[in-house]
């Protein structure tokens, strides 16, 4: 792009622009539409105008402009996936299989497989072939719309193989489009080489993986696997605050199937969000309402392992923010297709199209502490945005499990094209 060009893209049908900060309550319905509206940037993927076409046309009368066509269609922010486990090594298309004919997810943990059997592979895999892995992974959620998503580490469970995770997830964000933040995650599961001495793999965590992981600046945030029988709320905590000290900000996982008091732990923490909440209490959702917190949902999961889904509708009524995503692994959720995230919310939570687009946009941007550069088209934020092939919203979530995007811009760049829209 040259230093004085100005890109409009004008002749949309409905820009929902997410504009105005993270929603929660009756605002999530709120997708700031501008009709027959128009956006512009400039070389650095800035957005410069949000409008009508009219309004934004009148802006930049005598400049040198290179227009582009929507074609009436709908254009929205570029999807946000805040939670996902995109580098790992090794298919558990086996332990899906066995989960088919009646085993239990966590039974399959305590036998020494589900995160430990990833582990197995990942520690193997070199440095490059998590990279090929991850890259493969990051293209396909490209093609469904994702802009930005959340990468973490926890199929290393050692120094080293933790540490090899957060740099493959570094040179991807250096060697494609999608914007990454990562998380640590070494908590994800007791190893098996500690499984009688749990609290020395916390001690490692602490004193050995945090430091390493902040001295190489490749991690924004710490999470860790609250749950019976992986890690306490009190292990949780001295993790957390570990990385706290190290300016990792805790973004967990919690109350995914037994309620133990993660939720509350981790709000009084400052927490940027906390993930799953299928089991949230009362006491749970009260908390986090009152906070700035994000409640980060996970449906994909509750669909894949057969479980309740959280209570949505209830967290929206209480007033806590909240947001979507895909949570894609190896094994609890294997996809990285959003879109069908949406319609599982639609279905499931008993949500509006409105409601999702603005869980996996702004709210979902706060849930990794970006808000203020993406997640809705607003002048002075990154020119992230997809055009999609049709002109309602609507349809995006009710025909699902086939692919709405027609163009994909990232800082202002087209990244990717369906060929078949
Ligand atoms: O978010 N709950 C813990 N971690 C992942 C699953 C990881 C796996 O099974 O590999 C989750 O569901
Ligand atoms: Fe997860």
């Amino acid at each position: 792009m040259k230093l004085n060009e100005i890109h409009i893209l004008t002749n949309i049908g409905t820009l929902h622009t997410f504009a105005g900060g993270p929603r929660r309550g009756i605002k999530l319905a709120d997708t700031s539409p501008i009709l027959n509206g128009a956006i512009a940037w400039d070389h650095s993927g800035t957005i410069l105008s949000v409008g009508t076409k009219d309004e934004v046309r009148k802006k930049f009368q005598s400049e040198n402009i290179l227009w582009h066509d929507a074609g009436g269609r709908i254009v929205t922010p570029g999807l946000v996936d805040s939670h996902s486990h995109s580098v790992n090594a090794g298919s558990r298309a086996n332990e899906f299989v066995m989960r088919c004919q009646g085993m239990e997810y966590m039974d399959i943990l305590q036998a020494g497989g589900g995160i430990l059997n990833s582990a197995d592979k990942t520690r193997l895999a070199s440095a490059g072939e998590l990279v090929e892995i991850g890259r493969e992974n990051l293209r396909k959620s490209l093609s469904f719309g994702v802009t930005t998503i959340e990468i973490k580490s926890g199929y290393g469970l050692e120094t080293e193989a933790e540490l090899k995770m957060l740099r493959a997830a570094k040179t991807l964000a250096r060697t494609q489009p999608v914007r990454i933040k990562s998380t640590f995650l070494g908590a994800h599961a007791i190893p098996r080489e500690y499984k009688k001495k749990p609290d020395d793999y916390v001690a490692l965590i602490c004193n050995g993986m945090i430091p390493a992981v902040a001295d190489e600046k490749l991690a924004d945030f710490c999470d860790v696997f609250i749950e019976q029988g992986v890690f306490s709320v009190e292990q949780g905590k001295i993790i957390l605050e570990a990385g706290l000290k190290y300016g990792l900000k805790p973004k967990v996982h919690c109350d995914e199937i037994i309620p133990i008091g993660g939720t509350e732990m981790c709000v009084d923490l400052g927490a940027v969000s906390v993930d799953h909440l299928i089991a949230i209490t009362d006491k749970g959702i009260g908390k986090l309402a009152g906070s700035e917190t994000v409640g980060c949902l996970l449906p994909g999961t509750s669909y894949f392992l057969k479980k309740p889904f959280a209570p949505c509708r209830k967290m929206i009524d209480a007033g806590c923010l909240l947001a979507l995503a895909t949570d894609n692994n190896p094994g609890s959720s294997r996809t990285e297709n959003i879109q069908w995230i949406l319609n599982v919310a639609c279905l499931y939570y008993g949500l509006k199209p409105e409601e999702a687009f603005s869980m996996a946009t702004i709210n979902a941007a706060k849930a990794i502490g970006m808000d203020d550069t993406i997640g809705s088209l607003e002048v002075g934020k990154m020119a992230d945005f997809v055009i999609w092939d049709t002109d309602d919203l609507n349809e995006i979530p009710y025909h699902h499990s086939v692919n709405h995007v027609k163009e994909i811009i990232i800082g202002g760049e087209l990244v990717s094209n369906n060929d078949q829209n």
